[in-house]
């Protein structure tokens, strides 16, 4: 890839933006940004910010906006972003995607990964992430190599956002507050719709596909 990619990936929850950001991310060699994960950190540390973010988090509702531009603003202005970035979670309401055109970011491309309600349930109550590194795996879809241990070596834990009832929430979350962003990246040219498929790499081709276009 030659251009510069500045992408938003866009996505219910769960419909695996953090899997495709990760694999796009070493691919391309540009850093993936994950909002979500820069929270969890927070609330994991107990700083201030974190502890404000946790009742939010665990109850499947929206950080408020201006904790969330605050941490892009932040994190955009690093030197690792200079070359491009992929957004995983970022912007998440229209307010959000106004302050990226106030700050001057040009976004180049932005992805919506489309997956049914119902698959959705099902992917989170088999994921299962790396508290140390990260990572993300799926016990039936994406085990890790190292069998209840992530690649790395540490103990592999389930999101506390990942009970039935709180991805439901957070459905209704992204479909009330997220889902409106695609008419406000589709009137400005830049939106390409990949449907989530059975298998990740497949998605990865997609989404490969769509910004090679
Ligand atoms: P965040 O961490 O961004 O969560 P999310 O958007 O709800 O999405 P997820 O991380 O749950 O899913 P994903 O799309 O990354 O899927 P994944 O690749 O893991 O945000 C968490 C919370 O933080 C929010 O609820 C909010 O409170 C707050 N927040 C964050 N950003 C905010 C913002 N901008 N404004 C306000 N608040 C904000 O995949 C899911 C599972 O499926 C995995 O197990 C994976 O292995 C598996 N899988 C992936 N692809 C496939 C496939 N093709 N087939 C089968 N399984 C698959
Ligand atoms: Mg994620």
């Amino acid at each position: 890839m030659t251009r510069e990619i500045k992408l938003i990936l866009l996505g219910a929850p769960g419909a695996g933006k953090g899997t495709q950001a990760e694999i796009i991310s070493k691919d391309y060699g540009i850093p993936a940004i994950s909002t979500g994960a820069i929270i969890r950190e927070a609330v994991k540390n107990g700083t201030e910010m974190g502890l404000a973010a946790k009742e939010y988090i665990d109850s499947g509702a929206l950080v408020p906006d201006s904790v969330v531009i605050g941490i892009i603003k932040e994190r955009l202005a690093m030197p690792d972003c200079k070359g491009g970035f992929i957004l995983d979670g970022f912007p998440r309401t229209v307010p959000q995607a106004a302050a990226l055109d106030e700050m001057g970011v040009e976004i180049t491309d932005v992805i919506s990964i489309e997956v049914a309600d119902e698959r959705i349930l099902e992917r989170m109550g088999g994921r299962r992430v790396c508290k140390a590194c990260g990572a993300t795996y799926h016990v039936v879809f994406n085990p890790s190599p190292n069998g209840d241990k992530c690649a790395c070596g540490e103990e592999l834990t389930i999101r506390s956002d990942d009970k039935p009832e709180v991805v439901k929430s957070r459905l209704d979350t992204y479909h009330e507050q997220t889902e409106p962003l695609k008419d406000f990246y589709n009137a400005k040219g830049i939106l390409k719709i990949v449907e989530g498929q059975e298998k990740l790499e497949d998605t990865t081709a997609l989404t490969k596909a769509a910004l090679e276009a």
